[in-house]
């Protein structure tokens, strides 16, 4: 991930063993680097969203409870720092993936060698993380060099993401943004449109923040522009990432994503879904039934944040006093709308059949 032409990564370890991360709530007005070193301070850093996306989640996760068991690496610890860590964001699923990864792997170790074979094990989810984003880029690229071969020269492949799958969302190269700046880095035109992300506007502070880094060319639309550009064929296909992915290739993502899937359906515009294996919940089927979604604050919905003129970050109300929310964090797209998944391991139908194909 590049910052000012500089490559980073969004997790980094420290010699003291902390971890550092981007405090991204102030994105993309202030680059603030925090340090966490204990399991409480990883959970808040979740809950709070400080960090978010469903694959980062679960490395920070990781890192918590192997912070928990450097404090206390008895099972009593490991179960309460595993609850508290479980319990801070239910949706995505790679959280509980990363949970469960370091409980097997410590579990029937001496005490004394709990805490650092859990770190390792956080340490390894990071690494493959970013392989698997790396994998994930090449299958997609190859997507958007087909449209380029069959676009006028010089006209751009038009694409049309939600939320941030980006290296923000991620330890490095993201999901859905991956085959994006593969494809930028070859030298293909590619146009990204960003919708802003209604309520707490990731497509417009993150996803926006790392293509303008990256010198990726876009336009920020609002969130109900999508079926408008799609009727009006301004866009070449749609690639989102997603929280949770179900046995039967249901797509739990960022709220709105549903509503693009039925305008990407209804306009003959392919609708891809990107995400690592970690995603996958093999544990249920129907994505609508079972995957539990998100409620989040009130005044996510009530108030937005942004900066001044005078360059402050300032908070304001955009609507009546007292106004009854409802603020859904998630959605669940029908595996029949989604075109296909691109996986690490190649481009799959969004079917039972093809997830277990790759992954059996
Ligand atoms: O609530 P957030 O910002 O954590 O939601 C993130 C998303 O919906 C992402 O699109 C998803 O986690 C995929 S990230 C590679």
């Amino acid at each position: 991930m590049k910052i000012q032409g500089v490559w980073h990564r969004s997790l980094r370890e420290d010699p003291s063993g902390a971890i550092t991360i981007l405090d991204q709530r102030w994105l993309p007005h202030d680059l603030r680097w925090v340090q966490l070193a204990t399991a409480d301070q990883c959970a808040e850093a979740i809950r709070a969203m400080w960090t978010r996306g469903a694959p980062l989640l679960a490395a920070v996760g990781a890192y918590g409870l192997g912070f928990a068991l450097q404090d206390d690496p008895s099972d009593r610890s490991l179960t309460a720092a595993y609850t508290t860590l479980l319990s801070t964001r239910p949706t995505a699923v790679n959280l509980r993936w990363a949970l469960d990864a370091i409980v097997q792997g410590v579990r029937d170790r001496p005490e004394a060698e709990r805490a650092n074979q859990a770190l390792a094990i956080a340490r390894d989810i990071c690494d493959e993380e970013v392989e698997t984003n790396q994998a994930i880029g090449r299958h997609g690229l190859g997507l958007i060099k087909d449209l380029a071969m069959a676009k006028p020269p010089g006209q751009p492949v038009n694409i049309l993401t939600h939320c941030n799958a980006g290296w923000l969302a991620t330890i490095d190269w993201g999901t859905a943004l991956a085959p994006i700046y593969m494809a930028h880095d070859q030298g293909i035109a590619v146009h990204v449109y960003v919708d802003e992300t209604r309520p707490r506007n990731q497509g417009a502070s993150l996803t926006a923040w790392e293509l303008a880094n990256h010198g990726v060319p876009f336009t920020l639309v609002v969130d109900n522009a999508g079926g408008h550009l799609m009727q009006h064929e301004q866009v070449d296909l749609c690639i989102v990432g997603t929280d949770r992915v179900t046995a039967n290739g249901d797509v739990c993502n960022k709220i709105g994503t549903y509503l693009k899937a039925l305008a990407a359906n209804d306009n003959g515009v392919p609708f891809y879904v990107a995400l690592p294996y970690t995603t996958i919940d093999w544990t249920i089927k129907d994505g609508l039934a079972e995957i539990p979604i998100e409620q989040r604050p009130h005044d996510e919905v009530t108030h937005i944040w942004g900066q001044t003129a005078a360059g402050e970050m300032a908070n304001v109300q955009i609507t009546v006093d007292n106004a009854t929310t409802a603020n859904y964090g998630f959605d669940v797209t029908p595996a029949r709308l989604v075109t296909a998944l691109i996986t690490e391991r190649g481009i799959i139908p969004a079917t039972a059949e093809g997830l277990a194909m790759l992954y059996t």
